[in-house]
């Protein structure tokens, strides 16, 4: 269903089939895992086998598609009573992605509207993979023109830094932030953008991992840090122009929840003069909330921290390899793990979006995005 790299395709829809790539076991292995039911859809979630905020929306949304594929319900009141009842289920996944929340309640609005609610749910789902990837690629496309226009005079190839990972392993496909990246080092071949860093994105390693997967697949060049050396890396390279990282959850003023250090990487961006860069679709922009305040941050296990995860193999071949971990802190340390913190919109440059690139107005500290989204 998509035209992309197929290493680099995180969900496989082939109605009435769904199948995901494990991200547990990247980049060591590709293995594909079938997804044929929500209960199935609920633990991939759960247990990071996919993950990203896009992502985990279509993955619930479409492994109903394939239950329901499975099922024939003696009448559309029925149908329609059992989707309800597995989306609410679906949502209890994940607490701080918008996305899902925003998917489960336009598909539960439209199953109750609908005469033929399985058929019409599984069309909706399918068209939420199409949709993300053609709204990744309209959000590279204008990322990386706003990008290039900010430019300083005489300075021709850039370099930018990301974190998290906000790819293809993400989303349907191309990736948010990283498909900026993408579409920037596509303009033309490399000449704008010139390398990429990319944060290890510690405890859970997304950019360690999967990120650094990705920019070898596209040969992309790109340089992985450790989290706490960005200072240091803006410091030493001014040809760092930007800093762009995908969202969770966008509220109306622009206060972005993402995954935990995006926050710290903006205080340094704004200490260091370069632009922060918020790369979401509409569907992460949550504008019944008026601030980043509301937004519930997932906190997830102590041993993400106090442990480190990695694979070890005697012989050589992808099959051989064992996941593995290794306890860093004595045991029975305690440890505080929120997966995502809330960047203030003070700190942002600007949200970048498939429907154009929003900027604060008028001096004013915060967004409008209810607004923007609107005038679009
Ligand atoms: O915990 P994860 O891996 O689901 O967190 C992912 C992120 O924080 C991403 O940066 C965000 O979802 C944007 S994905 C396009």
């Amino acid at each position: 269903m998509s035209a992309q790299n197929s290493r680099l395709q995180a969900i496989v829809w082939t109605r009435p089939t769904l199948t995901i790539l494990n991200q547990l076991v990247l980049p060591h292995s590709s293995e594909y895992i079938p997804i044929p039911d929500s209960a199935a859809g609920h633990h991939a979630i759960v247990t990071m086998q996919t993950r990203g905020a896009p992502a985990i929306a279509i993955v619930a949304a479409l492994s109903l598609a394939a239950e329901l594929g499975a099922r024939t319900f003696a009448t559309n009141a029925e149908a329609q009573s059992f989707i309800h009842e597995k989306l609410d289920y679906l949502s209890t996944s994940r607490p701080t992605a918008v996305n899902l929340f925003d998917a489960v309640t336009k598909l539960k609005a439209l199953v109750s509207g609908s005469e033929n609610a399985a058929e019409d749910y599984v069309d909706a789902a399918e068209q939420m993979l199409r949709d993300d990837i053609a709204d990744n690629t309209a959000i590279g496309k204008n990322g990386a023109a706003f990008i290039e226009a900010r430019r300083p005079t005489g300075m021709q190839a850039i370099k930018v830094l990301t974190h998290c990972n906000t790819g293809a392993l993400a989303t349907a496909g191309h990736g948010t932030a990283l498909g900026i990246v993408r579409s920037l080092y596509q303009k033309p071949a490399g000449r704008v953008l010139e390398h990429v860093y990319f944060t290890e994105t510690r405890p859970y390693n997304q950019g360690a991992r999967l990120t650094a997967y990705e920019l070898q697949e596209e040969g992309i060049p790109s340089t992985l840090v450790c989290d706490s050396a960005v200072s240091a890396l803006l410091r030493s390279d001014p040809t760092i122009r930007a800093i762009v990282v995908g969202a969770d959850r966008v509220a109306r003023n622009g206060d972005t929840a993402n995954k935990i250090g995006t926050y710290q990487l903006a205080i340094t961006a704004k200490f260091h003069g370069v632009d922060f860069i918020v790369a979401a679709p509409v569907t992460s922009i949550d504008l019944a909330l008026e601030s980043g305040k509301e937004i519930v941050i997932e906190e997830r296990a102590m041993q993400e921290i106090t442990q480190t995860a990695g694979f070890a193999s005697e012989s050589i071949g992808e099959s051989e390899l064992v996941r593995q971990t290794v306890q860093v802190a004595p045991v029975g340390t305690r440890a505080w793990n929120p997966s995502f913190d809330v960047t203030p919109a003070e700190l942002i440059t600007a949200v970048v979006t498939e429907k154009g690139v929003f900027e604060k107005k008028n001096g004013r500290g915060v967004f409008d995005l209810a607004a923007d989204i609107a005038n679009a």
